[in-house]
């Protein structure tokens, strides 16, 4: 027994996406689009390179990391061809289930902890191309993080199980834990999420450098207003 038993309605899904911001399944609609051009800008790019993975990460809490993967996952699941799947890794905040309205029994640190397999953690939406691996309970200090072994192999069988699938990972902070240092180098590429008025240059700065290990394809400018 795994996810997929907890079934959500359409209606119940879109009603939590909307209260978390999540709009880019819109039709004409400017913000909507934005993520359209994202997506299509990040995919040219994944697509030339071969890529399969991309991590979304800030310099800290509240950038709008979650929000703006969640945007762009679901973006690139209305893409006629693409597959996502969208994984929290944030273990020690963790949100995508509640973003989504997902009431998951499992996650990765079930996975992390031997209690569980990869199918039973993953989880369909009601949108048909776009699934997700929530976090499972939170933790915090703890041996079961991404620097674990088990983390390795869970990435590289996530990039290499469906071809026409890509994994967008929704990452910690990059300045507050040394989580997201060791598992970079298994992602492809990364998007730096800023957050306007609040990052400073010293923070891209050394953002940039620890991102280093993996691809930055770009950055996006979120403005909480
Ligand atoms: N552009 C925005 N405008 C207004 N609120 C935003 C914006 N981006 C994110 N938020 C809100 O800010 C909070 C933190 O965003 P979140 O995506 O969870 O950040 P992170 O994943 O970096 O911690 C959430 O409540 C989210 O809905
Ligand atoms: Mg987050």
């Amino acid at each position: 027994m795994g996810n997929s038993q907890n079934k959500i309605t359409i209606d119940a899904f879109k009603k939590s996406l909307e209260e978390h911001r999540i709009i880019a399944h819109r039709v004409r609609n400017k913000n909507a689009d934005i993520f359209r051009f994202l997506r299509t800008k990040i995919l040219q790019t994944m697509n030339k390179e071969g890529f399969k993975t991309l991590a979304v990460s800030s310099p800290n809490y509240d950038d709008g990391k979650t929000t703006i993967a969640t945007n762009l996952a679901v973006s690139i699941s209305q893409d006629l061809k693409q597959r996502v799947l969208l994984v929290d890794l944030d273990l020690r905040t963790p949100s995508i289930h509640k973003f989504l309205g997902l009431n998951a029994k499992y996650g990765l640190t079930d996975y992390l902890e031997g209690k569980a397999t990869v199918q039973n953690c993953l989880v369909k939406t009601p949108f048909e191309r776009f699934s997700v691996f929530p976090a499972g309970h939170s933790i915090d200090e703890s041996s079961e993080t991404l620097g674990s072994p088990q983390m390795e192999n869970l990435a590289k069988e996530l990039a290499q199980r469906y071809s026409d699938r890509l994994v967008i990972y929704d990452m910690p902070p990059l300045l507050e834990q040394d989580d997201p240092l060791v598992f970079l180098p298994h992602v492809d590429a990364a998007l730096l999420v800023i957050k306007e008025g609040v990052t400073t240059t010293y923070e891209i700065k050394r953002c940039i450098d620890i991102l280093s290990s993996s691809k930055v394809l770009g950055t996006v400018l979120n403005s909480v207003s």
